[in-house]
C-alpha cells in the first residue's frame, strides 16, 4: 500500500475568531461535548507530551477526566516516566483529534499535582479492579512478564475483599493550566481554519487566526 496516497478531504464545517466561543474554556466544552455527541471513539482520550531533564519530548495518550476551575485534569502514577517529567519539568501539551469531526485542539500549559482530596475522590469513583490495578502496577518499570503483575495483582486483592482501598501516594491527578490553546477545524483544499488563543498576564486572552 502507497501510504503517501491515502488522503481524505475535510469539510464538515468551519471556525472564525467571530463564531469561536470568545471564552477558549467554554470553547472546549462545546467540542467535547461534540465529540460525545458524534459518537466519537474514546472522545476523552488525549496525548500529552513532557520533556526530560535531558530536553528531549516523549508522548502518551491518557483520558482526561474533567475541566474544573479552568483546568483539565487527568490521573496516573506520579512515579512513571512522564511523573518524572513533570516532576522536574511542569510544561505538558495536551492534544486532541476527534477524526470524525476533523478537529484538533491543542492546550499547552504548566501542571499541578491534584490535592489528596480531590485525587482521593476520583481514585473511590474507579471500578474496584482499577484500583487494585493502580495499587500494584509499578507504572513505566521493566517487568520479567505478566505473570508478575497478575501474580501482584491477586495478592492485593485478596488483602482488600470486603474493604475499603486506599489511595496509594503514588497514583492522583495532575492539573493543567492552559496558557494557550489551539482549536483546529479540518477544511477544503488543506486551507484549514485555526484560531488561537493565547493567555495574557493578566489571564485575558488574545485571539487571533493562524495560517493553515
Ligand atoms: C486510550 C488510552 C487511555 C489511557 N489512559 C491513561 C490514563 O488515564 N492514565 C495513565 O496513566 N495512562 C493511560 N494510558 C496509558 C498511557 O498511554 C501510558 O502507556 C502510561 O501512562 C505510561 O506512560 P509513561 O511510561 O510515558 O509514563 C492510556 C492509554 C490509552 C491508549
Amino acid at each position: 500500500m502507497d501510504i503517501a496516497q491515502l488522503r481524505r478531504e475535510y469539510t464538515k464545517t468551519r471556525l472564525s475568531k467571530k463564531s469561536v466561543n470568545q471564552d477558549p474554556i467554554e470553547q472546549f466544552n462545546l467540542w467535547i461535548n461534540d465529540a460525545i455527541k458524534a459518537d466519537c471513539l474514546d472522545p476523552t482520550s488525549m496525548t500529552i507530551s513532557t520533556v526530560s531533564k535531558e530536553n528531549t519530548p516523549s508522548s502518551r495518550v491518557v483520558l482526561l477526566k474533567g475541566v474544573e476551575n479552568r483546568q483539565f485534569i487527568f490521573y496516573t502514577n506520579y512515579n512513571s516516566r512522564k511523573g518524572g517529567h513533570l516532576s522536574k519539568n511542569p510544561n505538558i501539551s495536551a492534544l486532541f483529534f476527534w477524526p470524525e469531526l476533523e478537529r484538533q485542539v491543542i492546550i499547552e500549559g504548566t501542571v499541578l499535582k491534584s490535592s489528596p482530596e480531590q485525587s482521593n475522590a476520583y481514585f473511590k469513583t474507579r471500578p474496584w479492579k482499577s484500583r487494585i490495578g493502580a495499587i500494584i502496577s509499578p507504572q513505566s518499570q521493566p517487568i520479567e512478564s505478566r505473570n508478575v503483575i497478575k501474580k501482584a495483582f491477586v495478592l492485593e486483592a485478596a488483602k482488600h475483599i470486603g474493604g475499603s482501598i486506599p489511595r496509594p501516594g503514588h497514583w492522583g491527578g495532575y492539573q493543567i493550566t492552559p496558557n494557550r490553546i489551539e482549536f483546529w477545524q479540518g477544511r477544503s483544499n488543506r486551507l484549514h481554519d485555526r484560531v488561537l488563543f493565547n493567555k495574557n498576564d493578566d489571564s485575558t486572552w488574545d485571539i487571533s487566526r493562524l495560517a493553515p
